[in-house]
């Protein structure tokens, strides 16, 4: 477990160059043009307090934004890579109806359009959602450390699966090689060098998700822990409550498995870095070995603290959230959406941590989950119960 501190953090309004490239605005209109689509539920996903974690922790408060809730495809990627391409189909045609695009509507004339990206899992799933929605050929690129769990429900919407040895970066390399030699575009969640504005829009298509805390009416947070892979959901959300609350915004922390520890390297470099361990996880959606710079330029002035975890810390906490522990409520939370409150119990069990990071009895501390069961026998192995179990018992707490 290693913290460190970032020095070129500021506190200060939310800068306007900052401001053209992710806004408030930009959010709030991605988050109506998602609303119809028929993969995302209807409604706000919850914000669970656990009051008796809290208590037991010495916080003031410790809250879940729960994006297992937000789609059957499982996790908060859901925003992303429909904001995306939903975007990239609209700069081309800007007439159309924004909502409209997922609706299918235009079926007919993008025939011709192929989407292509690599995965951990979640974004693709919600890439060949999206494209299947859309009426668009999707290809995506796997490497060998996903499992053939999330590749059946990339699958399961029609997009074609590209395989190769190697990790998420050489993945990552390989999608764009692929779209050069057949004309076809790049949807990816992370940026890299030339290629920015598709992350940009992913990365927007996550502020959808701050932007309904507002209205559920828990506001200010005093910390923020966001698990980071290639830092583009950390971005996403430290953007928007930058902008909301400028110099008065809440502690931000990053959490990262201490072997895709590339934003942690960011901070100790100043400059966006790869990680220096074997870049493999438990935490599958986190084991990330390249920080995307286009995220990066968001976090450095922003984040306080990056804190590497090990993988037991993220599997205690999924079956903390499971089990519903001290009486709180069961939450299905996955390896890398249990990462966030890993890195809260990290934190505050350590009374050298706590004090570094100003957790104490006032704190008001917001986690988000970002995934469900995303691979369902994984987590029923490490959860030590199924997400259909916890789903029943989270349905019995909430009648008690
Ligand atoms: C469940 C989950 N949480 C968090 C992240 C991290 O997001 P990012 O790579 O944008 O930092 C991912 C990325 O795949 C993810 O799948």
């Amino acid at each position: 477990m290693q913290l460190v501190p970032n020095p070129q953090a500021i506190r200060a309004a939310y800068p306007a160059e900052l401001k053209t490239i992710m806004s408030i605005a930009e959010a709030r209109r991605t988050r109506a043009w998602l609303a119809p689509w028929k993969h995302l539920a209807p409604e706000a996903t919850p914000l669970w307090s656990l009051p008796k974690l809290a208590a037991q922790l010495g916080l003031g408060a410790v809250w879940v934004k729960d994006e297992s809730k937000r789609s059957a495809l499982g996790s908060f990627k859901a925003l992303g890579a429909p904001a995306a391409l939903s975007r990239l189909v609209l700069r081309e045609h800007p007439a159309w109806d924004a909502s409209g695009v997922l609706r299918g509507d235009y079926r007919a004339k993008l025939n011709g359009l192929v989407v292509i990206s690599a995965t951990d899992g979640n974004h693709g799933r919600a890439l060949a959602a999206a494209a299947q929605s859309a009426g668009v050929r999707c290809v995506i690129v796997l490497h060998q450390h996903v499992s053939a769990e999330r590749e059946h429900a990339i699958a399961a919407f029609g997009a074609e699966i590209v395989r190769i040895e190697g990790n998420y970066d050489d993945s990552v390399s390989h999608a764009a090689q692929l779209a050069e030699a057949n004309g076809w575009r790049v949807v990816s969640d992370t940026s890299y060098p030339g290629y920015e504005e598709i992350p940009r829009d992913v990365m927007q298509g996550y502020g959808a998700l701050v932007d309904e805390l507002a209205e559920q009416g828990t506001e200010p947070f005093s910390h923020v822990l966001l698990q980071g892979g290639v830092g583009g959901m950390a971005a996403g959300v430290a953007s928007y409550l930058w902008e909301q609350w400028g110099a008065q915004r809440p502690i931000f922390i990053v959490v990262e498995p201490q072997q895709a520890d590339c934003l942690l390297q960011s901070a100790l470099n100043g400059v966006a870095s790869k990680a220096t361990g074997s870049v493999d996880s438990v935490m599958a959606g986190l084991a990330c070995g390249e920080t995307s710079p286009l995220a990066w330029r968001f976090l450095a002035p922003t984040v306080d603290f990056f804190l590497t975890i090990e993988d037991q810390q993220a599997v205690d906490a999924m079956r903390l959230l499971a089990h519903g522990a001290m009486g709180d409520v069961p939450i299905v939370s996955g390896e890398s959406g249990a990462a966030g409150l890993a890195g809260v119990l990290a934190l505050a069990l350590d009374q050298a941590f706590r004090a570094r990071v100003g957790l104490g009895p006032e704190a008001r501390v917001l986690v988000v989950n970002t995934e469900g069961a995303t691979a369902p026998s994984v987590y029923q192995q490490l959860a030590g119960r199924s997400a259909e179990e916890v789903l029943l018992a989270q349905q019995r707490w909430q009648t008690t």
